[in-house]
């Protein structure tokens, strides 16, 4: 959800702090604040909005030290301005902390302070926090890190924290729960951060604090850990495969178009060593590896949040056609508290880009309790998810920065494809051939989607005319209704219109009254699939005057004289067509946003990685 970064070591913190907020901005921004401790003195800075209006109101300031750390709030306790902003401080003014998470018993625990004669200044849970840290240190005497791990003790909820302490230049502890951090270990320094992108460019070793651990950081030892229960943890160092220009725009003027143009290209990466062309074969050690959890599972559960719920849809009408296995698609926040049937020969399959939603993970473990085979298909490479299942699938999308997500969505459908492909051919439920005509297709879909993009110019000129509209509904069947939700979730979230998607055919039991000429309609209506039963619920739109925006297939004449405006996109296999219908949804929802002068990247509300439930 937010960002926490921290530095000790030999340079100074606030460039790296600052630098780091930046590249971690993307999940959460409403207020953001650094801490840095120089010799006795204890310096907090804090700013609503952008890092850019705390950078403004730091740089006039003491920002000496070589030890800090530094924050990007996404508010869940108290609105976001200046004194709810992290870093908080306890009443004695000597601890500082940042913090990503919700302490849920936060209100007993700032009850009992009170009557220790605590007083608070913010609205938040973290604020408790410090000074429950800030309590139970002075009323046992003890360090830092026995304060923080005895307080934690108390702590229900989810976090990752760091804590600084005044007098104390020379170490930070910081642990978690739920929440993502991990620690980059370079030459007498240590970062620490919510995930890897704010280290790359300084060193490509690091450590991935697991849940209940407790770190601590003082210069001149190796770091170390030890659990809440007073454990000691033996670390183990992994290599980041990153790279710095991964995480650069590169010439592009924000990271949604950015990741939008690289699709063709991480496409054929989530093939890489899968997709054997020649032999026109997959192979996936994921599935490899557990082949029999796969060909006796009596069930398929998929579960997921927004975007990577869509590409589950997907990947359900693909399982069910090629595997013949039943499947069913929850959202993950439904599915852990709502009691679900779970067997021991259930197999689950978790959805995710960032790897650390917080409903997903928790449906994960809620699945693993019931004896459940749990395969992960995620982005973010050593991120808590993929941590947590038997099995799984990375998406290799590359860093995914735009808040909307693009080139991950596509990445997810282009992965449950391979699986579905795979597990039908093992089972005989898809003939040999099919299964060899389907894969050779899947090869052809980056260059296909090449072409398509070059109607990005053309998708920008017309997508000006529909920044009017107040309402947007998105029609599609079959595969494509799940890629209609998509498109209509793509424009509500960058350009803040109200958008729907609907199965084309259930449109008459409701949505139709919507339909007038100020109304636009984008429908799905490739060759493949349903196409005549999808012109006659155009011509139901047209018949009451609705504008339509129609996706087609590449020599269509029948809906184009339908339609307002059409994309050609080049024909192929009915199962493959979202990967390529899913493309000018995204350019149109981006340029409708730009044009409307939204922040496509950081749109408001909105976080990249929901680490709270
Ligand atoms: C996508 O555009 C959204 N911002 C959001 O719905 C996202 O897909 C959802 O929060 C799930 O995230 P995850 O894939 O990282 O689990
Ligand atoms: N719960 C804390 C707050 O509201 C932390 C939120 C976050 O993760 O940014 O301040």
């Amino acid at each position: 959800m937010c960002g926490i970064i921290g530095y000790i070591g030999k340079r100074q913190a606030y460039p790296i702090l600052i630098k780091g907020l930046q590249r971690l901005e993307y999940r959460g921004y409403d207020s953001a604040g650094i801490a840095l401790l120089d010799n006795d003195l204890l310096n907090v800075y804090k700013a609503k909005g952008k890092v850019s209006d705390l950078v403004r109101f730091a740089e006039q300031q003491d920002v000496n030290g070589t030890i800090g750390i530094a924050h990007t709030r996404w508010a869940t306790h108290g609105e976001p301005n200046q004194i709810n902003a992290h870093p908080h401080c306890s009443q004695s003014e000597e601890l500082a902390i940042i913090h990503n998470g919700i302490i849920e018993n936060y209100a007993v625990l700032k009850e009992s302070l009170i009557k220790h004669g605590y007083t608070f200044q913010s609205q938040t849970d973290t604020e408790v926090l410090v000074q429950l840290i800030d309590y139970v240190k002075k009323s046992n005497n003890v360090d830092l890190t026995k304060a923080v791990q005895l307080a934690l003790n108390q702590v229900v909820g989810a976090y990752a924290i760091a804590v600084i302490e005044k007098g104390n230049p020379d170490v930070i502890v910081a642990a978690r729960k739920g929440s993502p951090l991990v620690v980059g270990i370079g030459d007498g320094e240590f970062f620490l951060a919510s995930d890897a992108t704010p280290i790359v460019e300084y060193t490509n070793k690091v450590v991935y604090i697991g849940d209940e651990e407790i770190v601590t950081l003082k210069r001149g030892e190796d770091i170390k850990i030890k659990t809440i229960a007073d454990v000691v943890k033996t670390p183990e160092i992994q290599r980041l495969e990153l790279t710095l220009s991964q995480l650069e725009k590169g010439g592009y003027p924000h990271f949604m178009l950015k990741e939008i143009f690289e699709q063709p290209k991480t496409l054929s990466d989530s093939m890489r060593g899968r997709l054997n062309l020649e032999e026109k074969e997959i192979k996936l050690s994921g599935f490899i590896d557990n082949k029999e959890k796969f060909l006796n599972a009596k069930r398929i559960i998929i579960t997921a949040c927004g975007t990577s719920w869509h590409a589950g849809l997907i990947g359900k009408y693909a399982i069910e056609e090629f595997c013949r296995i039943p499947v069913e698609v929850e959202y993950s926040s439904e599915f852990r508290y709502r009691k679900p049937v779970i067997h021991g020969d259930d197999l689950v399959i978790a959805i995710s880009q960032s790897g650390e939603t917080a409903d997903t993970l928790a449906a994960v473990e809620l699945a693993k309790s019931h004896g459940a085979f749990i395969f992960g298909i995620c982005n973010v490479v050593g991120s808590s998810i993929p941590r947590n299942t038997n099995s799984g699938c990375y998406t290799h999308a590359g860093p995914e920065i735009g808040v909307a997500s693009t080139k991950a969505f596509t990445a997810q459908v282009t992965v449950l494809t391979m699986l579905a492909l795979l597990i039908g051919k093992e089972k005989g439920t898809l003939s040999v051939e099919r299964y060899k005509e389907i894969v050779s297709e899947l090869g052809n879909i980056p260059q296909k989607m090449r072409s398509l993009l070059d109607q990005n110019d053309m998708i920008a000129q017309f997508a000006k005319t529909f920044t009017y509209a107040q309402n947007f509904i998105y029609l599609g069947r079959g595969y494509n209704y799940p890629v209609a939700l998509e498109g209509a979730l793509k424009l509500k979230e960058i350009s803040y219109i109200h958008a729907e998607g609907y199965p084309a055919a259930e449109m008459k039991h409701g949505p139709i009254a919507l339909i007038s000429q100020e109304m636009p309609v984008v429908v799905i209506a490739p060759s493949a699939g349903m196409y005549e039963k999808v012109v006659s619920n155009i011509q139901e739109i047209k018949a009451r005057k609705g504008r339509i925006i129609s996706i087609v297939t590449e020599g269509d004449t029948v809906v184009t004289n339908l339609s307002d405006y059409y994309i050609s996109i080049p024909d192929t296999e009915e199962c493959l067509v979202p990967l390529l219908a899913a493309i000018p949804l995204q350019l149109m929802a981006y340029h409708i946003a730009v044009v409307k002068g939204c922040n496509v990247d950081q749109p408001r509300n909105l976080a990249k990685s929901v680490t709270v439930e």
